[in-house]
């Protein structure tokens, strides 16, 4: 396993160590405790939970994923059985593990980003938080702030002032310059960046002319999107002085070292784990193996290694 190989995959985010650069994205590992019998959780870098909000959420109408070529819609719309029951039942069991999680927080107001950050960070059972303003699937909240780089540094203020973990902040591909967005929340004391989440889009039956989402569009994940992320990483890399954590379609080791080389400093996968939840421990093996056979010491060194013309 990783831990043999003779690079260094350690790495640390915003002081908090971890043991490789790889993590799981949210939304699409459950909160972990799901896979826990089939794998070693603690062979992740990290994981990053399913969004939680105040009140429990019962999602969007059924059906909820449809696959694509080279991807996948979602709709599940921020379904979770909120705060309370997150904390008794997934956070208390997930911080007896050594595993760095960032738990994803949502809402439908900036006071219920505020309560349910301020409560997490309390319980100092987190590593960190994801701060999840680019949820495509919900009528309202979410997605409203990211679309306006001014109210999502207005919400990060708010919310820093009632943690003390650091809270990274998950941008939407959604806006026209993801670069500013990045810088604003930055100002506004975000401690890291996330990115990217999913795309707004719809797909249609058409022997019945019905969509194929319950909710008639929902949100584009996989190697259809990996492209794009890696230029919007490439472009906020080079607007922020921030860790970043890289996803959107991560496949193989080699998407994951292409998302480093453009700047981000980990990885996460996310609809890939659909397929195969184990395939993330496989992306740190293709990363270390890659590394010895370039002679590199340590994963950090992958970072930011593409340079533009003007650089
Ligand atoms: C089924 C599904 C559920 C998701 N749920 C969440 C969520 O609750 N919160 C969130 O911030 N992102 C959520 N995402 C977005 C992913 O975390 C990730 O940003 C996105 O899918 C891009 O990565 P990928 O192409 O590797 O899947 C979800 C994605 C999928 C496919």
């Amino acid at each position: 396993m990783a831990e043999d190989k003779r690079v260094d995959l350690g790495i640390e985010l915003s002081g908090i160590r971890l043991r490789n650069p790889v993590l799981v994205c949210s939304g699409t590992y459950g909160n972990g405790r799901e896979y826990a019998e089939w794998l070693e959780l603690e062979a992740l870098g990290g994981l990053m939970t399913k969004s939680v909000t105040l009140a429990p959420c019962p999602g969007n109408a059924p059906p909820r994923l449809w696959e694509t070529p080279s991807g996948m819609l979602n709709s599940i719309g921020l379904e979770n059985a909120g705060l309370e029951r997150f904390l008794a039942d997934e956070l208390t069991w997930l911080s007896h593990l050594d595993l760095p999680v960032w738990v994803n927080v949502a809402g439908f107001s900036p006071e219920e980003y505020v309560e349910v950050a301020g409560e997490i960070s309390r319980t100092g059972l987190a590593a960190a938080l994801e701060l999840n303003i680019s949820c495509p699937n919900v009528k309202r909240g979410g997605i409203h702030f990211s679309h306006d780089a001014h109210e999502a540094a207005a919400l990060v203020e708010l919310v820093k002032a009632e943690i003390e973990i650091p809270l990274y902040v998950k941008l939407t591909p959604r806006c026209t310059d993801i670069a500013h967005t990045a810088a604003m929340v930055a100002a506004a004391g975000a401690d890291g960046i996330s990115m990217i989440n999913t795309f707004p889009a719809m797909a249609v039956d058409i022997e019945t002319a019905s969509p194929r989402l319950g909710n008639v569009t929902g949100g584009l994940s996989g190697p259809a999107i990996h492209p794009i992320a890696v230029r919007m990483v490439w472009e906020v890399a080079r607007a922020v002085d921030l860790p970043i954590i890289g996803m959107g379609g991560i496949w193989t080791w080699k998407d994951a070292v292409e998302m480093m080389m453009v700047g981000s400093d980990a990885v996460a996968v996310g609809t890939l784990n659909f397929a195969d939840p184990a395939a993330p421990l496989g992306i740190v093996d293709g990363i270390a193996a890659f590394l010895e056979r370039k002679g590199m010491d340590s994963v950090t060194e992958l970072v930011d290694m593409v340079r533009g013309e003007d650089e």
